[in-house]
């Protein structure tokens, strides 16, 4: 069949069949179909939408347009003795979301080996890959056999994703990318769970966030997202479940690489009722690890969560971590002494309170546009990153501030920058004369 046609047939609203939508992948990725008609293409659907049918066969030609990982080698008799489910966890980011640098250890330090790849930060969500580029010497760019070699020996890997993984995915992305149709949720979802399926993990937990720093700013649309990813992996044979999390205000206190790497490794130092771990990173941390841990098959909800907590209070996770930041060529000291995390930055700023009021963030997108401007993020693909910049908040949600009280630091390499970003800062927060209602963390389990 035409493209021609097939992209007359999806303008009118109707169904492609299976069929038609790899003969559109294999054309697209062999070169054979011009960039024009894909865009073509994506704007129809954009607009007219793709049922379960035809998203799950785009995932899977997405899937297989390139290779897929074997992550059968790891679950070899000698390295793990009893039976083996490998896990995996995607998350659609946000500002402060720091929540893979930890539960990739906790689910380790609890015998579930984790191979996983992840991206780097664009726009105003960071990437778990820059954060762990904050320690010196730290590696991410893996062959194949090293990455499985380090799973097997120490039960966990981070490292960046390989770009065999579903490649046909990259270009349809860069396409959407510039004709504004990143946001249609059968695009995404296949976009993510093609290299989510590729990765080759049995089952996969997904955290789709909502909230005012999320890419799903209203609960109805995450709630869509998390149900279409859902059944694609439960489709495809990979036992899948999601978290509806919020994102209406940043995750815990660290916002830039460096120093969400250490608020992570002081979350894992066992100390959990300490005043400086934010309790809802702390709670969300726990809650991916323990459905994680139900994912492989560890227990029930209630178990699991237990585990989860022992592998922080006993310092394993945090032990997990230093292991694999030692085999991936990094420092581990910046784990086991983790202030050093926080010492390359040229300036420290205080942000004063400009009022009295009840404090809570009413643009989460805007803090992370303003650690963006701080140096922490890209806004192009090439754009060079200082990992040692952000911002670390110095209040909750609904807490009181006086005027003057300091509400944040701005680490950064030059003042100038500070000064710039302060406004944006400011004009995402909201003082009230009293506490409002704030919204759950965890609002939905989808499986
Ligand atoms: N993340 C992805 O990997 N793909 C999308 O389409 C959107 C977010």
């Amino acid at each position: 069949m035409r493209i021609y046609e097939i992209i007359t047939k999806k303008k009118r609203g109707e169904a492609l069949s299976g069929e038609e939508i790899r003969a559109v992948i294999t054309g697209f990725a062999s070169g054979e179909i011009p960039d024009y008609q894909i865009s073509a293409l994506l704007m129809a659907i954009y607009f007219r939408g793709m049922n379960a049918e035809e998203t799950a066969a785009l995932t899977m030609a997405m899937v297989d347009s390139g290779e897929r990982v074997d992550l059968t080698p790891i679950k070899e008799k000698d390295t793990y003795p009893e039976k083996i489910i490998t896990v995996d966890k995607h998350s659609t980011g946000g500002v402060g979301d720091k929540t893979t640098l930890a539960v990739v250890p906790i689910v380790a330090a609890c015998g579930v080996p984790i191979a996983k790849m992840s991206g780097r930060g664009l726009g105003h969500t960071g990437g778990t890959i820059d954060k762990l580029e904050a320690i010196p010497g730290f590696r991410t760019n893996l062959s194949g056999a090293k990455f499985m070699d380090i799973v097997k020996n120490i039960g966990l890997c981070i490292a960046g994703q390989s770009a065999n993984l579903a490649p046909a995915d990259k270009g349809l992305y860069a396409l959407r990318d510039v004709t504004a149709t990143v946001d249609s949720i059968p695009l995404i979802a296949a976009s993510i769970m093609s290299k989510k399926i590729a990765a080759g993990a049995d089952a996969i937990l997904l955290d789709v966030k909502t909230g005012s720093g999320a890419f799903m700013k209203n609960l109805e649309d995450a709630r869509k997202l998390a149900q279409t990813m859902v059944e694609i992996g439960n489709n495809c044979g990979r036992k899948t479940a999601a978290l509806i999390t919020d994102m209406s205000a940043p995750l815990g206190y660290a916002i830039g690489n460096s120093l969400e790497l250490l608020e992570v490794a002081e979350l894992l130092s066992g100390k959990l009722n300490e005043s400086t771990i934010s309790k809802n990173l702390l709670e969300l941390c726990v809650e991916l690890s323990a459905n994680m841990l139900v994912l492989a098959e560890k227990g029930s909800l209630d178990e699991c969560r237990i585990l989860a907590k022992e592998a922080i209070s006993s310092g394993k996770a945090l032990q997990k971590l230093a292991e694999m930041v030692e085999a991936q060529g990094g420092d581990r000291s910046y784990i086991e002494n983790s202030m050093k995390l926080n010492e390359k930055h040229t300036y420290a700023v205080e942000i004063p309170s400009p009022q009295n009021g009840y404090i809570t963030v009413s643009d989460t997108e805007g803090i992370g546009l303003t650690a963006m401007s701080l140096g922490a993020g890209r806004t192009r693909p090439e754009d060079k990153i200082d990992h040692s910049a952000g911002i670390i908040l110095n209040f909750t949600s609904n807490s009181y501030v006086e005027k003057g009280q300091t509400l944040a630091y701005f680490y950064t390499s030059a003042r100038l920058l500070a000064v710039q970003a302060t406004e944006q800062f400011l004009s995402s927060l909201t003082f009230s004369n009293n506490p409002v209602e704030l919204p759950p963390l965890i609002y939905e389990h989808i499986f």
